[in-house]
């Protein structure tokens, strides 16, 4: 779950690989570090701590102008985030090979045990820096660093992104990657590489994506990639389609404040080119799956981690009403290790913002062996999901920098409601004049996110009210249950409050017990106005819990007349279709963990433990 940036040109290399690293710090930020190959060798800086500390160091101890180099963002896995255990780590007794590394070294005890035979001394606790001598070890042996590099790898188990450079070769960064990121920046004069195209979006949109088991030989004027057992591998290039700008605060007092503001645009861009003017939903992407093949289909299977698993138990609730598939939400990690039922007309639906998540790369790759096709809902090209799935919708949500995901979840919604549309349709599971209405329905929520958007004051406050409550609960029912379960979420990571969602149909089977007098309860309560709707009994919940000394929260459509009378406070979201809603209502949640997190004093973007995207399982 590190960040991994590589430079070879004529730019500033300190200055480069430090604005990789900062738009990749979101990945992990324990401690970071740089070397680069100056006129008098190689030379090395890291720090524990954010990239601030880095740069400090730095500004203290600056480095000559360079043309090449690596740079390291880390969440620790092996060793403490201490300066030592920091990235890069030195190989060889002379320290002219610099290594970083993303993922894990499986068998690394071995390895190490092997060196410390041989009398290598180790700098640090980490499994990199086993990777490190043993590449310089060999590379003393033959005076061929491509071949050394290449025959360690091979000898690696695990997962792992590495990059090198040797101060002997002052032209080259190798990198390696197996079950761990890596893309290529194609410039001019000027080659990058990153952990996802944030590393280096602001000086090239020209990418390639690097497969399973391959190398890159990165010069300045060439980029050669091979396959481990260095055969040639033909790599296809692509076009990035997010702004460098959108990447960054702009203005904004963190990323996550900017996140929230960008969501109507999330919707909109997600939207776009996918409904046409009656309603009707047209997916370029899904044109790889035949009508049969869509007919056929017996059950879908979401398969995801955290917030992105929300997701998938919103959309089941539309995708099942509309299409008639049986739908089954599954945390990725659960689906992979419990011998499933997958058959070739299953449908595999994996839910990504980043497309690395570990946990769900496994559960896909897993699924595919057993015959099934897999549909994945990213937001990252070139990522590894996309390329490991049958068929991508992308999200249109634009680079997600905060640890907490916002725009993402609004945009993974919207998708997986295309998708529930167009497979009705195709089916004829649902009346098509039905259909399109609803799709000209979806088309007017951008607008009611905005409008959601504009009127958060009253949940700021509430934030800066309830800064010291020990817990908090949310109950919802239907979509509302599983926002709930975000909103709940989002306070865990945010504020380090405990916090609970549940079914609010599921409070007198046990969590009822939990109130006591002042307890917080934030209700997300569904329209008033469907014939069908489950406003009374959710009504009935909150006089339940109100009777026990809960202080209610309610979230509830514009128009309810009757929640006021039962609820401390109301926040009013626009009126929508009742599926829709999870759009609006989870919105003043993510507010709420915000604000509520700021009234602490804690970093909203980097919330403690955590990375953003979680790369090992
Ligand atoms: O990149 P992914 O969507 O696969 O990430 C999945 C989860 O790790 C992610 O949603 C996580 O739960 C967020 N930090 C929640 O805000």
């Amino acid at each position: 779950m590190c960040g991994i940036v590589g430079y070879v040109g004529p730019k500033s290399t300190v200055d480069v690989l430090l604005s990789g690293l900062r738009r990749l710090e979101y990945r992990g930020y324990d401690s970071a570090g740089i070397s680069v190959i100056t006129g008098t060798g190689l030379e090395t800086r890291k720090k524990a701590g954010k990239l601030d500390n880095l740069i400090a160091e730095i500004t203290a101890h600056p480095l000559a102008p360079a043309n090449i180099g690596i740079g390291h963002t880390r969440w620790a896995t092996h060793g403490a985030p201490t300066d030592g255990n920091a990235h890069p780590h030195l190989g060889g007794t002379r320290e002219k090979l610099s290594l970083i590394h993303n993922g894990i070294i499986e068998n690394f005890s071995e390895l190490k045990a092997e060196l410390l035979t041989d009398g290598t001394r180790f700098a640090s606790d980490t499994d990199s820096e086993v990777a490190a001598h043993l590449i310089a070890r060999e590379y003393d042996k033959s005076g061929d660093l491509v071949l050394a590099f290449r025959n360690v790898v091979n000898r690696l188990h695990g997962a792992f992104t590495i990059l090198v450079v040797h101060e002997d070769q002052p032209d080259v960064v190798l990198a390696a990657r197996r079950n761990a990121p890596l893309v290529i920046g194609l410039g001019d004069g000027e080659n990058f590489l990153g952990s996802d195209v944030a590393a280096f979006v602001e000086h090239t949109k020209r990418a390639i994506s690097v497969g399973q088991d391959e190398i890159v030989i990165l010069r300045s004027n060439s980029v050669e990639v091979i396959g481990f057992d260095g055969s040639p591998v033909t790599s296809e290039e692509f076009t990035v389609d997010w702004d460098a700008a959108a990447a960054s605060k702009g203005g904004w007092p963190s990323f996550m404040a900017k996140e929230i503001a960008d969501q109507p645009q999330a919707v909109a861009d997600t939207l776009m080119g996918r409904i046409d003017s009656d309603g009707q939903v047209r997916i370029a992407e899904l044109e790889s799956f035949t009508a049969d093949e869509i007919k056929n289909i017996d059950r879908i299977v979401i398969v995801a981690c955290g917030t992105a698993a929300y997701v998938g138990d919103v959309i089941k609730y539309g995708i099942e009403k509309w299409s008639r598939i049986p739908v089954q939400v599954e945390l990725s990690h659960e689906f992979r290790y419990r011998d499933p039922v997958v058959t070739k007309n299953t449908l595999i639906v994996a839910i990504s913002q980043s497309g690395e998540t570990m946990d769900t790369l496994m559960a896909t790759r897993y699924a595919r062996e057993l015959g099934a096709k897999v549909l994945a809902i990213c937001n990252t090209q070139g990522a590894t999901l996309p390329r490991e799935s049958d068929a991508t919708i992308y999200t249109h949500a634009g680079p997600e920098v905060a640890v907490a995901s916002t725009k993402a979840l609004v945009a993974q919604i919207t998708a997986g409601y295309l998708l529930g549309l167009y497979l009705a349709e195709v089916r004829g599971a649902t009346p098509v004049r039905e259909l399109h209405r609803l799709g000209r329905e979806l088309l007017k929520v951008p607008a009611l996110v905005s409008d959601v958007i504009e009127n958060l004051v009253q949940v700021r406050e509430l934030g800066n009210d309830l800064a010291n409550a020990k817990s908090v609960l949310f109950l919802g029912r239907n979509v509302g249950f599983p926002v709930a379960m975000e909103g709940a979420l989002k306070l865990k990571e945010l504020a380090y409050i405990h916090a609970e969602g549940f079914a609010a149909g599921e409070l007198k089977h046990g969590p009822i017990a939990l109130i006591e007098e002042g307890q917080p309860v934030i209700v997300i309560v569904p329209s008033l106005r469907d014939s069908d709707s489950l406003h009374p009994k959710v009504i009935s919940n909150i006089q339940e819990i109100r009777a026990r000394g809960a202080k209610v929260i309610a979230i509830a459509e514009e128009g309810d007349t009757e929640v006021g009378q039962w609820s401390e406070h109301v926040i009013f979201v626009p009126q929508t279709e009742q599926l829709f809603a999870a759009i609006l209502t989870v919105i003043p949640l993510q507010a709420f963990a915000m604000a509520l997190a700021e009234a602490k004093g804690l970093d909203v973007d980097q919330p403690r433990n955590l990375a953003k995207s979680v790369t090992v399982e």
